[in-house]
């Protein structure tokens, strides 16, 4: 999950990371309220999930408390690369005398943490990294150690911070992978950090990522959620902790492990484009132990779709036998009642597959066909879709 710069800029400070103070507005009025308690010179700030805000009109500098109302009512409602403003950052202005850049992430392809930086802060990292590869020190983080205070002078000194000011952004790049070990992070970046013409160091700037699989152990995590951007299918599924992805087609799909339900989306596209091009309407692996509470969770999220017309459950029995499965979507039936009411295509496979295909035959419920393999269970889901 991507922060809001004022959420990184809150998570800095609890770490005691440099930052200046920041007032979040929805309103220009609001806008206005926070430039007048912060006095001086402040800047208005786009709060959007993508780069490049200060290009596209998003960062402007105010004066006074009135030039801040204008600089909010010119920002929100801003489309920044399809992202509609709808909050800004009023930040207390800084006295810019350098701009650097800092960011240590996850590098999955090498196992380890990497960290990038740069004295030439400021502009767009990419573009660095691409137009003077140079300029930008990248160092190895072992993930056991961490950035202690002796790494932290390397990254510095491999950056080519003077011998002046190496200890002190060195000390800020501690605080910094404090942040990123402390809440779970996958990156967090600083650009610019700068030098302001009082000496001090200051992140200016903040973008964090968080790892959402460690939000069993980061309580706090849940309030940094954006209750109103997400899909609401997607939050209802979340509740039932259940891996949904919604998409864009008419076949509801569910599935038990990720590559099954990955290859089934591949089938039901390719079944579909026979079937009027009919598509797969989702990804939704239940996991492991497909219990009826669980069966009836995703027939629930997934008959909530307006777009489903019917629905592939490609289920292969494993340590969860089919007959387990098979009990699962008669009850799920049952659980559902009349909320059920598009047709479902049933495909199992695996340990007691005959056993958990007698249950489904038995039940004999009206909406349920069985499908005898993949394909055919895809391509009768779609024939179904389209009808
Ligand atoms: N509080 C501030 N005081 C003074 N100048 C600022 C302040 N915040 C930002 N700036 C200036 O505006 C520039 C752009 O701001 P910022 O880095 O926050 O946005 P951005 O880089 O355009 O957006 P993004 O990082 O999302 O691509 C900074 O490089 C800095 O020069
Ligand atoms: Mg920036």
């Amino acid at each position: 999950m991507d922060l809001y710069e004022y959420q990184a800029r809150d998570l800095f400070e609890k770490y005691e990371v440099p930052v200046l103070a920041g007032i979040i507005a929805d309103t220009p009025e609001e806008a206005k309220a926070a430039a007048e308690k912060l006095g001086g010179v402040v800047v208005v700030k786009a709060q959007v999930k993508t780069g490049g805000r200060g290009k596209a009109g998003g960062v402007k500098v105010a004066k006074t408390p009135d030039e801040a109302f204008e600089a909010a009512q010119a920002i929100l409602g801003l489309d920044i690369k399809g992202h509609v403003v709808k909050r800004v950052m009023v930040a207390a202005g800084a006295r810019i005398a350098k701009e650097f850049y800092f960011s240590v992430l996850l590098d999955r392809a090498n196992r380890s943490y990497l960290s990038l930086s740069s004295v030439e802060g400021g502009m767009e990292i990419e573009e660095l990294a691409v137009e003077r590869p140079e300029a930008l020190a990248r160092i190895e983080v072992d993930p056991l150690e961490g950035i202690t205070t002796e790494k932290a002078l390397e990254i510095a000194k491999a950056a080519k911070f003077d011998d002046e000011l190496a200890p002190k952004v060195a000390d800020v790049f501690v605080k910094l992978f404090n942040v990123y070990k402390g809440e779970d992070a996958t990156l967090v970046e600083v650009n610019p950090l700068i030098q302001s013409e009082d000496g001090d160091i200051i992140a200016l700037d903040g973008k964090v990522s968080i790892d959402e699989n460690a939000g069993f152990r980061q309580p706090d995590h849940e309030a940094l959620e954006d209750k109103d951007a997400a899909d609401p299918l997607e939050a209802k599924a979340k509740q039932h902790d259940l891996n949904y992805v919604k998409l864009d087609g008419q076949v509801g799909i569910i599935g038990n492990g990720a590559g099954l339900v990955m290859s089934t989306l591949d089938v039901v596209a390719y079944a579909g484009e026979k079937h009027g091009g009919v598509k797969p309407a989702n990804f939704l692996d239940i996991g492991g132990g497909a219990s009826a509470t669980v069966m009836a969770a995703g027939l629930d999220v997934i008959l909530g779709d307006e777009q489903v017309k019917s629905v592939f459950v490609n289920v292969f029995g494993g340590i969860t036998s089919c007959v387990a499965v098979a009990e699962g979507i008669v009850k799920a039936l049952e659980i559902l009642g009349d909320t059920a009411t598009k047709p479902l295509v049933v495909r199992l496979d695996g340990n007691q597959v005959e056993e958990g295909r007698e249950i489904l035959a038995a039940a004999n419920h009206p909406l349920v066909t069985l499908a005898a393999g993949m394909d055919e269970g895809a391509d009768k889901a779609a024939e179904l879709a389209n009808a």
